[in-house]
């Protein structure tokens, strides 16, 4: 069973904890060295009357154990910002493969703007819960029994003063955590939902501009700015309420210990000496105790957001890459096989495939039609692996699907989606993508899509950036570099998502023919949303309500004066 919680993360990281705490009590030891030679110095110098040659010695001591203690602290610094740059490095790496195992139908349903929060700041938060509080913990755990053995060593009324009093400390913040957590758990759940809202606003701007909706969005966002503040407020008041509680008992327990000290050093219970040195132990016994308390609330904004963190790892998504999988078969081209296939996004909900059947034969092209949500797109996730079906088989070239190694199959794989996603780079990366060649098959396959023409007119050509931060492109030309990407896989299968956003008629005229230069030679599968691209396949399949319900060419379902028909009819006032 993996690890998926904090403490699985410590477990994990065991070395470096370990030198956490070794450097904790180290720092620890040199405290109470430091200690006990600045009470010798003093009581020698004033009481004792040794001069500055007999005190040399003990203030070189002085002097290295504070270089010491400034040493390990600096180590300690270090070795926690070390472990959490590592954690936060393998959770994000986690995150992300787990993300990719689960899919296109669990990121698209999800809340971008909270995922994208919970990938960054979320894992960011654990920065203070691993370079600070875990650090300290060690500390805390570990310093103060040392300073106690030492303190019941000198005098048993002040170390017993200091042990009533320390578990105040840890039991006033287990005593707040509650409180604590759910204030934070409050702020995260705000900030997450502000996020959210404004990733959705900023990717709907046009549409809320052109339908005069700014405003409400505008009231929107500075309420749930006004919860942000109110619940931020509130843990910034028990962060503050905690810190000054915190150091209230460790001071009232210091001067404690002082008056018993100071009345025992009256009545001669006591040398100077020792009076002095559990005088300077008293603060550096507390001193772990009310740092850890100082940390425990920014180890806390960590702990919530590993919540969310731990229970994105712990879904469960397709299942891992198998080492017993195959490599596809190769044949001429690709057939596939739809049997009896059935497919429900959640369990509780209705099947949203039904006993899907159907064949493909190696370089045919089908196109896919049907009323919105009848499950076009869903019959392509399953193609493409993003889910997998409830009952039936997928095959391909007579292999089970799920058998064929996930990789090789997308290798033969080209994608045209409805709205192509173009990535930050320069144009020849988005029309490689990944798969390196020379700018030679770069410029043929943009040739091929009709997309040279214009890409030779950007400022830098193909060397132009584009997507997020570089240079904007149009519906009509970002579908052409898709198209492009496409011929430069040179895939045996196509599978095109037929964008339903009119291009206008010059540039939809060249996507239409670059498609089909595209198709050649490939099976493929098509979502069609023109009557003219269903009319170009080879064959028809209808889809309703996770049904096929009619198949055929468009001829025969034509006359068939079925649902086709009805659509075909609805068509053509679009075409
Ligand atoms: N990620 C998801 N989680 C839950 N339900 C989903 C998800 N994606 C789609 N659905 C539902 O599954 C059904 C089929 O959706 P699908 O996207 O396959 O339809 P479609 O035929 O592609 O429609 P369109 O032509 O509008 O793209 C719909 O009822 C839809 O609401
Ligand atoms: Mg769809």
């Amino acid at each position: 069973m993996k690890s998926i919680s904090l403490h699985g993360e410590i477990r994990k990281n065991l070395l470096p904890v370990c030198c956490l705490m070794i450097i904790g009590l180290a720092g620890g030891l040199v405290a109470i060295i430091q200690a006990d030679t600045l009470a010798g110095i003093i009581d020698g110098a004033f009481l004792g009357g040794l001069d500055i040659e007999q005190l040399t010695f003990p203030i070189m001591i002085l002097l290295a154990s504070a270089f010491a203690r400034a040493l390990f602290l600096w180590l300690g610094a270090i070795t926690g910002s070390r472990l959490a740059a590592k954690v936060k490095t393998d959770l994000r790496r986690r995150l992300m493969e787990r993300l990719f195992a689960l899919g296109p139908a669990y990121s698209e349903r999800e809340h971008a703007g909270e995922l994208l929060r919970t990938l960054t700041d979320g894992v960011e938060n654990l920065d203070d819960y691993f370079a600070k509080y875990v650090p300290q913990l060690a500390t805390a755990i570990l310093v103060p029994p040392v300073i106690l053995a030492v303190a019941f060593s000198l005098d048993y009324a002040a170390a017993l003063i200091m042990l009533v009093t320390a578990p105040l400390i840890p039991a006033f913040m287990v005593l707040i955590g509650r409180w604590a957590a759910h204030l934070h758990r409050r702020q995260w759940a705000v900030l997450s939902m502000l996020g959210g809202h404004f990733f959705d606003v900023l990717k709907g701007l046009t549409t809320l501009k052109i339908m005069n909706r700014s405003k409400e969005q505008i009231i929107v966002i500075s309420r749930i700015s006004e919860q942000f503040r109110s619940s931020t407020m509130s843990v910034l008041k028990i962060a503050f309420l905690s810190a000054l509680a915190l150091e209230l008992l460790s001071t009232l327990s210091t001067a404690l210990v002082a008056v018993v000290v100071a009345l025992k050093l009256l009545y001669g219970g006591l040398t100077f000496y020792q009076a002095f040195f559990i005088l300077l132990l008293a603060p550096e016994y507390y001193l772990p105790l009310r740092m850890l308390g100082t940390h425990f609330h920014a180890g806390l904004s960590g702990r919530i957001a590993a919540e969310r963190i731990f229970a994105i790892l712990a879904m469960d998504g397709h299942p891992v890459e198998q080492n017993n999988k195959q490599p596809l078969k190769q044949t001429q081209g690709i057939s596939l096989a739809f049997e009896n296939v059935c497919f429900a996004y959640r369990k509780e909900q209705p099947q949203v495939l039904r006993s899907v059947s159907f064949q493909v034969a190696a370089g045919e092209r089908i196109a896919l039609v049907g009323p919105s949500g009848a499950g076009k797109s869903t019959i392509i996730d399953l193609l493409l692996g993003f889910i997998s079906p409830d009952s039936g088989t997928i095959q391909v070239n007579g292999q089970e699907l799920q058998d064929i190694k996930k990789d090789d199959w997308l290798n033969h794989v080209a994608y045209v989606p409805q709205f192509p996603h173009l990535f930050q780079g320069t144009v020849r990366d988005n029309i490689q993508f990944g798969i390196s060649g020379g700018i030679e098959e770069t410029q043929t396959a943009a040739r091929q899509a009709g997309a040279h023409e214009f890409i030779s007119c950007l400022p830098a050509g193909y060397d132009t950036l584009i997507g997020e931060g570089g240079t904007g492109l149009s519906g009509g030309e970002k579908q052409r570099i898709a198209i492009a990407r496409a011929f430069y896989r040179q895939a045996s299968l196509l599978i095109v998502d037929e964008a339903t956003t009119g291009l206008d008629p010059h540039n939809e005229a060249i996507v239409k023919e670059s498609l089909l230069r595209l198709m050649n030679g490939k099976t493929v599968l098509i979502i069609a949303h023109r009557l003219s691209t269903a009319c170009q396949a080879d064959r028809i399949l209808v889809l309703d309500q996770g049904k096929i319900i009619e198949n055929g060419c468009h001829r025969e379902l034509y006359e068939n004066r079925g649902l086709y028909y009805q659509l075909a009819a609805a068509y053509r006032g679009t075409v």
